[in-house]
């Protein structure tokens, strides 16, 4: 069977909306009027004559990697009709998406897969986690609040310091949102109405050192909760603070739940061993344009070193092929050509490229082969934080 393929358009709205809204439950809401025309957001679609049986939406976003922003296909509302799944469908929608990503600018591909086998076999591989950890709040309570530090609720005034300390933090981290951009309104109204509270941590030079945004759930029973979506923290004054702040809530919300990544420095100071995962949304990326995204990211300026790769890539066959990645002082690029001794699938390329997994694990699941003599300056190049992101799509 061929279908049509294509972008879709205002008139396909209605279609788009049904089509999502039924596969992800949310039918019973009206659908918003400006649904088909939000700039930063191109839906593809399959079409069955005039029946839409699949949708992907290629999200315009940018991610840090190694203190750059590499601009990134965010990919949501995959959705393929009932009647037509394990058919290709799937496939054939987000192969053509990751062509117009590209096409677009796009040099990496991020996801938060309802199921990774489908994503896997186009290249994405799972690179980390977006985890709310469950803390007792009276745990919380036993933090001493951080001398010279004032807690405050955020002002208007404050919102511009508070995305400053979220945009230094995302910069030193891997693949974490960069929150600007078409998607994403800093409007400090908005931001501030986004939560029942933004608290600010001021220093005793008046700087902003510290934020928590958070929501108050309901209730006072012994399941009421505190949320915090962003706990960041400069100094350990603020950082104390912010965490007594929570414990504060012992008596009326027994758990305080944390959007907390791996290796996040509140870790270090939640004084407790019954911390739990409240909630794990694993995230997978893939490189679209693999000399973009190896040039747009930052590396680590010590290394200096080349490596003969082969990139297999059944599905963006721009990447196949013989590349020389090259790596000096804190620029990478891959040249055409070399030997091809160093073999990577997408998956494999991915995780790497994130630093999710060390030259050894790739190769024991069979997404590295070959000369094994660079794997160290591989490790060294991508070795860093963690890949965390802390914004659902
Ligand atoms: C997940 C979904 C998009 C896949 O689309 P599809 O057209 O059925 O996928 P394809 O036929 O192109 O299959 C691609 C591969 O994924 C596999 N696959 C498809 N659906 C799968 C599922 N739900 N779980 C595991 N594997 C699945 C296929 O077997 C095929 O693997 P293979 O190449 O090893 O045989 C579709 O089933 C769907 O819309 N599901 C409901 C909504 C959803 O989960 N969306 C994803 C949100 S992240």
């Amino acid at each position: 069977m061929v279908y049509e393929v294509r972008q879709l358009q205002e008139q396909d709205g209605p279609a788009a909306w049904r089509l999502g809204s039924v596969v992800f439950g949310y039918h019973a809401s009206p659908a918003p009027e400006d649904f088909s025309l939000v700039p930063g957001r191109v839906t593809w679609g399959v079409l069955d004559g005039d029946r839409l049986i699949a949708k992907a939406v290629d999200r315009e976003q940018g991610q840090w990697f190694g203190g750059r922003i590499v601009p990134t296909s965010g990919v949501a509302g995959v959705a393929v009709a009932p009647e037509a799944r394990r058919g290709g469908v799937g496939r054939q929608v987000l192969t053509r998406l990751l062509a117009g990503a590209r096409e677009r600018g796009a040099a990496l591909s991020a996801l938060f897969p309802s199921t990774p086998h489908p994503y896997r076999r186009l290249g994405w591989e799972e690179v980390g986690a977006l985890t709310y950890l469950s803390v007792p709040t009276s745990a919380l309570a036993a933090i001493r609040p951080g001398p010279g530090v004032t807690l405050r609720p955020a002002a208007i005034e404050d919102v511009p310091a508070v995305q400053a300390l979220y945009r230094d933090w995302a910069r030193s981290g891997t693949g974490m949102m960069e929150r600007s951009g078409l998607l994403y309104d800093t409007t400090p109204e908005k931001f501030l109405a986004a939560y029942d509270g933004v608290t600010v941590a001021v220093g005793a030079t008046g700087a902003v050192e510290g934020y928590a945004s958070w929501v108050r759930g309901p209730h006072t029973d012994p399941v009421a909760r505190v949320t915090a979506h962003d706990l960041v923290a400069t100094t350990p004054e603020a950082q104390s603070a912010l965490l007594a702040m929570f414990g504060g809530w012992a008596s009326v919300a027994p758990t305080t739940v944390l959007r907390l990544g791996q290796g996040d420095p509140a870790l270090l100071e939640i004084p407790t061993t019954l911390v739990t995962v409240d909630s794990r949304q694993p995230w997978m990326l893939r490189l679209v344009d693999a000399p973009a995204a190896i040039a747009a990211r930052g590396w680590p300026g010590h290394l200096t070193g080349a490596v003969d790769l082969e990139l297999a890539d059944p599905e963006c066959r721009w990447n196949a092929g013989p590349w020389r990645l090259v790596l000096d002082g804190g620029i990478g690029r891959l040249e055409p050509g070399g030997s091809g001794g160093v073999r990577f699938t997408p998956r494999g390329l991915a995780a790497w490229y994130a630093g999710a997994a060390t030259p050894s694990a790739l190769r024991r699941a069979g997404l590295l082969s070959g000369d094994a003599v660079a794997d160290p300056l591989l490790s060294a190049a991508t070795a860093g934080p963690v890949p965390v992101l802390h914004d659902f799509f």
